[in-house]
């Protein structure tokens, strides 16, 4: 017999890519940034005291908070600390979605959307991309009709890398009924030329929220930090209400605000990636495989006939280089692949090449 509800026993978890041991492992599936991170953090992560691990850390971590809000001209809080972007997700589901709600999504996007609603007990609505990953026509239109409760919509998108502008989405935010959770875990990698900032939303719209994430744009995917960014009718519930007491460490918090300390450092890291980003996408160009034009840290490539992507991966994979592969519709002919640094995008190209003759 089990013990588990319904919803739960029918449910399949979130598949993660994989985490190999090795460390010989050309790492381009996972979406991290190839850079580690600075010296600050370092700095920080010698410097600390077990003492201070004796106490409760602070709960809604406001000093890290004071130094976001200043980094974006936003007060304190107008800001929850999370343990990860998942954390936030989760808590966005606890707090605004009832299980008889229904909540939605631009479709491919984040896989994790559609196991959080099948575990909180919800129901998911999946409105197909266009052809070029722009926004589906009408979506707020649809979303209303079939009164969707949130909608989540990833900018830059992943998996294709496509940037919607902040005015196509404050258009969204006013048509929609429900929360909009604008989902910019990938943000830091946006070309600062495009002058992209969707952040004065949270002041025009009472139902917007950015997630953050200090995973790939500080280079701190293993210490679980991220951060919503909304109006305070929308932050505090989750943060006096439904997260848990202590939700994110000391370490945590002085690690992560080390890091906004230093942010020319993680903005070293984010030129590079864009850098990489142009001379990737051109050589890979020269092997037949397009990738449209990513705002992310990673392209997402059409693998042509007569090759197969699921091959390709399988080929990099027996040589050690690691990218994602997603055997869903819309996406089987396709690898995800993330920037890395010059050193392992040439392996890349080079192990492509060899594949690709054969
Ligand atoms: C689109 C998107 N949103 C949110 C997240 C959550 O990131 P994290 O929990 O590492 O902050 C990820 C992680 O891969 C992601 O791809």
């Amino acid at each position: 017999m089990s013990y588990e509800r319904p919803n739960i026993q029918a449910m399949r978890g979130y598949s993660s890519g994989e985490q190999p041991d090795q460390s010989d492992v050309v790492k381009l599936n996972t979406n991290e940034n190839p850079y580690p991170p600075g010296p600050a953090v370092a700095r920080a992560l010698a410097g600390l005291q077990v003492e201070s691990l004796r106490r409760y850390p602070p709960p809604t971590a406001m000093v890290l908070r004071q130094a976001l809000a200043s980094l974006h001209a936003i007060d304190a809080d107008n800001i929850i600390i999370t343990n990860g972007g998942d954390e936030l997700l989760r808590l966005l589901l606890a707090t605004f979605v009832a299980p008889e709600d229904c909540i939605a999504t631009a479709s491919p996007s984040y896989s994790l959307y559609e196991v959080l609603a099948a575990a909180h007990g919800c129901s998911m609505k999946h409105y197909p991309l266009n052809a070029d990953w722009s926004l589906p026509p009408k979506l707020a239109a649809q979303l209303n009709a079939d009164k969707v409760k949130l909608c989540f919509i990833v900018n830059p998108h992943a998996p294709s890398g496509i940037l919607s502008s902040a005015l196509q989405l404050a258009e969204l935010a006013r048509e929609f009924k429900g929360v909009l959770v604008i989902d910019e875990a990938y943000v830091n990698f946006v070309d600062p030329e495009l002058d992209y900032n969707a952040i004065p939303l949270i002041r025009e719209f009472d139902n917007v929220l950015i997630l953050r994430s200090f995973s790939k744009g500080y280079s701190l995917a293993g210490l679980r930090m991220a951060y919503g960014i909304g109006p305070k009718s929308l932050i505090d519930p989750m943060q006096y209400k439904t997260k848990d007491s202590y939700n994110t460490d000391f370490i945590a918090q002085a690690l992560a605000l080390a890091a906004v300390g230093d942010i020319d450092y993680a903005a070293s890291t984010w030129l590079k990636v864009r850098e990489q980003r142009a001379t990737l996408r051109t050589a890979l160009a020269a092997l037949h495989l397009n990738a449209p034009a990513s705002q992310s840290n990673f392209l997402l490539v059409t693998v042509p006939a007569p090759h197969l992507a699921e091959q390709l991966y399988q080929g990099l994979k027996s040589a050690g280089i690691l990218v994602r592969y997603f055997k869903l519709p819309g996406l089987d002919d396709k690898l995800r692949i993330t920037i890395g640094t010059p050193e392992e995008n040439q392996r890349l190209l080079r192990e492509l090449q060899h594949l690709l003759q054969n």
